[in-house]
């Protein structure tokens, strides 16, 4: 009798139900966190040209799409403003009246049970795109640091004071959790988490948020701040700093084009809870594709979604929530 082959791997795959039963990783929609974008202006409802699927939102939009969203079952988003002024030092991201502490108060009263997440950064608010203040203003400035995370503090006390359930800082300031712990903590809000970009990379992908926030850089690039794309041992020194400042949960960004530092992050970090950032590039790259009729869209996504969560990320924050929420259902 012939001993070949014993183990036949394709048995476990004939049978839909048998592969589901074998299945690793499963996606479910309470791993989502769907980010959007708040405009300023009353009317607007402004589609994202690089962002199919995606629009900027007024306030007196914003309930409609927030209806679209609960109804799919999502529950947790992450918030980006675009103001109507924006100046030097990003000073409308301060006011208990910017465009994103408003925001979370209609949010709030239209959907109480929505998690809310905030950015907390500058790039959005201020005239020349960096995110934070310049050390001089004649176009050639760095990015001041311990100036920085000083108003990174105070962004985030606004933010937690309208209503906010989670901060999410993105500045790459170092110093930064810690400083917006304690700014957190002096007023009171020492139960207000923060879910630290500890490990973000100065990527080409977010070039069509760039466009979305309309907070692309007016000079200069964000490689003074954000991580060189080809350091991998630095990351874990990045989420070991942000583990010492009192970060109560990290994100890796980009996801998809990162799934080595996702993987790594997690095996040195098991007890952080971890959330990886599918950025704006690695979203639109399979909107191209399949508007070309290159590659099955839903497929490619879920496909993207399910290797981000297998190498080792526990939520993830795609702009793909809606689509997706609808064909796990
Ligand atoms: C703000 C911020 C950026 C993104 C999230 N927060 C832009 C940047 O750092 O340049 C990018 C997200 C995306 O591309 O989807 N600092």
């Amino acid at each position: 009798m012939s001993q070949f082959p014993n183990l036949r791997m394709r048995r476990r795959r004939y049978d839909e139900r048998v592969r589901q039963l074998v299945r690793e990783t499963r996606l479910s929609v309470s791993d989502f966190v769907l980010p959007l974008f708040i405009k300023h202006g009353e009317g607007v409802r402004c589609p994202i040209a690089s962002m199919p699927g995606h629009c900027q939102w007024s306030l007196d939009q914003l309930p409609q799409e927030i209806d679209a969203i609960t109804a799919r079952g999502i529950d947790k988003v992450l918030l980006f403003g675009i103001p109507e002024h924006k100046d030097e030092r990003g000073s409308h991201s301060l006011s208990d009246t910017g465009i994103i502490q408003q925001a979370i108060r209609t949010i709030k009263e239209v959907a109480p049970q929505l998690l809310i997440i905030s950015d907390v950064c500058f790039c959005e608010y201020t005239s020349h795109g960096h995110c934070g203040v310049l050390n001089n203003t004649d176009g050639t400035g760095d990015v001041d640091n311990d100036a920085t995370i000083e108003l990174l503090g105070q962004q985030a006390v606004s933010l937690a004071k309208a209503g906010t359930n989670i901060i999410a800082p993105s500045a790459n300031m170092d110093g930064m959790v810690q400083a917006i712990r304690n700014a957190l903590d002096d007023a009171s809000f020492e139960n207000t988490p923060i879910m630290s970009y500890a490990v973000k990379y100065a990527s080409a992908f977010y070039g069509p948020f760039r466009d979305a926030a309309e907070g692309a850089p007016q000079f200069g690039c964000r490689k003074t701040y954000q991580m060189d794309v080809a350091n991998g041992n630095e990351a874990l020194l990045e989420a070991t700093l942000d583990v010492k400042e009192g970060a109560d949960m990290f994100i890796v960004k980009p996801a998809h084009t990162y799934l080595d530092i996702i993987h790594q992050v997690k095996q040195h970090f098991p007890s952080m809870p971890l959330g990886a950032y599918h950025v704006s590039g690695e979203y639109a790259m399979i909107k191209a594709a399949a508007e070309k009729g290159w590659l099955d869209e839903k497929t490619a996504m879920l496909e993207a979604l399910t290797a981000i969560k297998r190498a080792g990320a526990d939520f993830i924050i795609t702009y793909a929530a809606k689509e997706v929420a609808e064909s796990l259902r």
